[in-house]
């Protein structure tokens, strides 16, 4: 059987697997990455579009931040809505100067892609059967299936970076793993349209008949969703009832509403909060959504999946140059710390922006104290900027 060799086999080409085999190269370490589906079906997979400053900081220092500067808009603020009304919250005021930018993450893993491309470093799409082995020696595999043939890559360590349907957090045994899950009784339906942004600035909105957000991709396409039962059929939205929903959660009283315009791609999400405890099997570290899922709510998974795979790219750089394994020993520990942190606010601006289906009526009353709070105090709100922008990655 045909055997790679190489220091680092990263599982997954998003934008943990990409950003990690892109930090090593530029460290002169080696990598091979394998991805399961095509790279097409990688680039238009739409899913995040909220980067944090950490994020940005972190494209732009490592080379891949050109056109993240050039097209990314940055938002100083976002507005929470309620009763009819957007309040502003001055996210870069409150914090210092720190800011979100609004990027699509396919967008990141297209310029990742690139940079693989040019570093020559091997990327392999459409592999199967992928199969993690022997890490809790000193010589891990991985086993897979490239257009019928089976081959294998003999490494130091795997980075399991394959999301959360992945195979290396199974092939971890179920009573070494501590997991942590909450599902939530909704999903939302998120739509792409040809409609030019109707506010510079995100609108989440707690509306009686569910959540909606106003988001945006560029001067020319406005993202937009709302809440929805976890298994609802696309087939029953059709757009005019998408657009009627809409309209009826985010038209305020001053008249502000999002424009309108032709729906070209459509998805539902469900909603889960999911953490996996350690992060490290031996020579298997995971990173991403392979080991943590949050609610959207927060805009928080890619940066989560960004700031494991900076510590991680640091902990491989310092053993190949030292020996030392410092930072891959406290890489479980210093990842889920920031991971719960990001929990927690997920889960609050959740609780705080949808309405559940069995939502009682003092619920909905303290829902409605937590806005008025928010939008009324400066603690509060400098709270919520804070957790928004995140804090710098090396914490
Ligand atoms: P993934 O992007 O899931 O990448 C994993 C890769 O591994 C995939 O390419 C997959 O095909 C591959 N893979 C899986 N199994 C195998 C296998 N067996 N072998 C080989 N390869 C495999 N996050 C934010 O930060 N901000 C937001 O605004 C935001 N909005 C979101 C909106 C929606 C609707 C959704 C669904 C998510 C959103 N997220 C957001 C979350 C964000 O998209 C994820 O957290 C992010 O994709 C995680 O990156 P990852 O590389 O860890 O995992
Ligand atoms: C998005 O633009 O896709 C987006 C924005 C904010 C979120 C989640 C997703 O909280």
């Amino acid at each position: 059987m045909p055997v790679l060799r190489t220091q680092v086999a990263i599982v997954g080409a998003g934008p943990a697997g990409l950003m990690l085999g892109h930090l090593l190269h530029l460290r002169g370490i080696d990598s091979v990455i394998l991805e399961n589906r095509s790279r097409e079906y990688v680039i238009e997979r739409v899913r995040a579009g909220v980067l944090e400053q950490g994020t940005v900081d972190l494209m732009t220092s490592s080379g891949v931040g050109d056109r993240l500067q050039r097209e990314g808009m940055r938002h100083d603020g976002i507005y929470i809505a309620f009763d009819g009304a957007r309040h502003h919250i001055d996210m870069a005021a409150l914090t210092g100067g720190r800011a979100i930018t609004v990027y699509g993450q396919n967008e990141v893993v297209k310029d990742l892609i690139a940079a693989r491309i040019e570093s020559g470093r091997p990327l392999h799409f459409e592999v199967e059967q992928v199969r993690p082995q022997g890490f809790d020696g000193t010589s891990p595999l991985v086993g897979f299936v490239e257009n019928g043939e089976r081959r294998e890559i003999a490494c130091d360590f795997i980075a399991g970076c394959d999301g959360f349907h992945g195979v290396c957090r199974e092939s971890v045994p179920a009573d070494r793993l501590n997991v942590y899950e909450r599902e939530y009784p909704f999903g939302w339906l998120g739509i792409l349209a040809h409609a030019r942004p109707s506010s510079a600035e995100l609108v989440y909105s707690n509306h009686r008949r569910g959540f909606a957000l106003f988001s945006m991709r560029s001067p020319q396409v406005t993202r937009l969703y709302l809440q929805c039962a976890p298994d609802e059929s696309l087939d029953a939205w059709p757009d005019e009832r998408i657009w009627t929903e809409l309209r009826l959660r985010l038209e305020m009283a001053d008249g502000w509403r999002p424009n309108e315009g032709e729906i070209f791609q459509k998805g539902i999400t469900g909603m889960r909060s999911f953490v996996v405890e350690p992060m490290r099997f031996g020579r298997l570290f995971l990173a991403g959504d392979a080991a943590h899922i949050v609610p959207p709510t927060g805009a928080k998974g890619l940066n989560l999946a960004m700031a494991d795979v900076s510590r991680l790219a640091a902990a491989l750089t310092r053993y190949y140059e030292s020996g030392s394994e410092i930072g891959l020993d406290s890489y479980s520990e210093a990842s889920l710390r920031r991971t719960w942190r990001a929990q927690r606010f997920s889960w609050w601006m959740t609780t705080m922006l949808h309405r559940p289906p069995d939502e009682s009526a003092f619920d909905h009353k303290r829902q409605l104290a937590e806005l008025d709070y928010l939008v009324n105090s400066r603690a509060a709100m400098t709270s919520l900027a804070e957790n928004y922008v995140g804090t710098a990655f090396e914490d």
